[in-house]
């Protein structure tokens, strides 16, 4: 076996690899929302999608609900996730999959759902 040409086989490989995560483009605000998160909040953000109803999630487009909600705690929820008293995980976190910025512009997106 010849090591060198591993090693080197390896060593490209890594490097496409980080080449890859560091030029990947970030997905736009509105791909994220229906890749991660519209199958619970739902696409307009009503959250009567099947797993929202059972979850008795807000309403976004409700003024009242969005008046309630602040940005940073909105902004937390999205990148630590949620859980209910019990520690039980109600919305995993998204810290890992997604990056400050489009953690931030998901709390953005969030505010456009306002009537
Ligand atoms: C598995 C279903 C599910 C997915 C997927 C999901 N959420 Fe949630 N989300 C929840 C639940 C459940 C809560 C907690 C509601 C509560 O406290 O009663 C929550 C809470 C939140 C909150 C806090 C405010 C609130 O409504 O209580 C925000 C903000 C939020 N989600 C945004 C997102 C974003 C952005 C995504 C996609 C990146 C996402 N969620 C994906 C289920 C989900």
């Amino acid at each position: 076996m010849n090591t060198m040409k591993h090693r080197r086989h390896l060593l490209a490989t890594g490097l496409v690899f980080l080449l890859g995560t560091a030029l990947a483009p970030a997905a736009p605000v509105a791909e994220n929302w229906d890749n991660h998160c519209a199958k619970c909040h739902g696409a307009d953000g009503k959250g009567q999608t099947k797993v929202g109803k059972k979850l008795k999630l807000r309403d976004y487009t409700d003024a009242k609900v969005q008046a309630e909600l602040k940005d940073e705690d909105m902004i937390k929820a999205i990148a630590d996730g949620v859980f209910d008293a019990a520690g039980k995980e109600k919305m995993k976190a998204y810290k890992d999959e997604l990056s400050a910025a489009e953690i931030k512009e998901l709390g953005a997106h969030i505010r456009k759902f306002k009537p």
